[in-house]
């Protein structure tokens, strides 16, 4: 069995991949499929934790016992994340979010015609899990204690791990190996869980239910 060690605590996991209107029916998406943040959010509950989910366009059932609040683009989960932040102990952000969003969104189905097409213009997006590293390192209430991020790298893994941990502020930073049937869509995952004041963790390929308790297992021992 699990332990309850996450009892009382109110944690907010992001899942899925945010979606980035170009007009009512077409998107910039992800391959993003949700089920490592659904592992998280099932995990934590079964710790004893209260759960927010944030789920963006995720094709899954929900998990039982959390609050899931469905949004679709970036902006949506920023909003839906820092609502979600009163009282919360850890915000882990296993979602997909986009850097970028189109500029513009338009009303009206693009259409195609004898000319050249328009280019997609596009703007950056907020970064939430850097916004809640600032937060926290202004002492802007509320804010998260822990602080949870996942990172895909193709190489450097460990050098762009730090890096990327060091820039927003997180206290983990779970970096997944993408590609070899790992990470999108697959019920299997392999991480190297980058800790701020220690040793990197390996987790080793396996179910996304064992890196999700090696994840909270971290993170319980930073809420004692
Ligand atoms: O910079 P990169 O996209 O690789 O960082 C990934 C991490 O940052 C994930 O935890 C993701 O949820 C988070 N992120 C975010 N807001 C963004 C982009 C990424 O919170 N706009």
């Amino acid at each position: 069995g699990r332990p309850a060690d996450l009892t009382g605590r109110r944690v907010v996991v992001s899942a899925g991949g945010t979606r980035e209107a170009i007009d009512p029916v077409r998107f910039i998406g992800n391959r993003s499929s949700g089920l490592q943040g659904y592992a998280l959010a099932r995990a934590a509950v079964a710790r004893g934790a209260e759960v927010t989910l944030v789920a963006a366009n995720v094709a899954l059932p929900d998990p039982a016992g959390a609050r899931v609040v469905r949004v679709e683009s970036a902006l949506q989960t920023r909003a839906a994340v820092l609502d979600a932040l009163e009282g919360a102990d850890a915000v882990v952000m296993a979602a997909a979010v986009a850097d970028f969003r189109p500029a513009t969104r338009s009303e009206s189905k693009i259409k195609k015609t004898g000319a050249e097409p328009d280019a997609v213009h596009l703007v950056k997006n907020p970064d939430i899990l850097a916004e809640l590293g600032e937060r926290r390192r202004d002492g802007l209430k509320p804010y998260p204690r822990v602080i949870v991020g996942f990172a895909a790298e193709t190489d450097d893994v460990l050098a762009n791990g730090r890096a990327k941990l060091a820039r927003k502020g997180c206290d983990l930073l779970v970096v997944n190996q993408v590609g070899d049937g790992l990470a999108f869509g697959t019920p299997d995952n392999a991480a190297t869980i980058l800790v701020a004041d220690g040793d990197p963790v390996d987790v080793p390929r396996g179910p996304k239910e064992v890196l999700a308790d090696v994840v909270w297992d971290l993170v319980a021992a930073r809420l004692v």
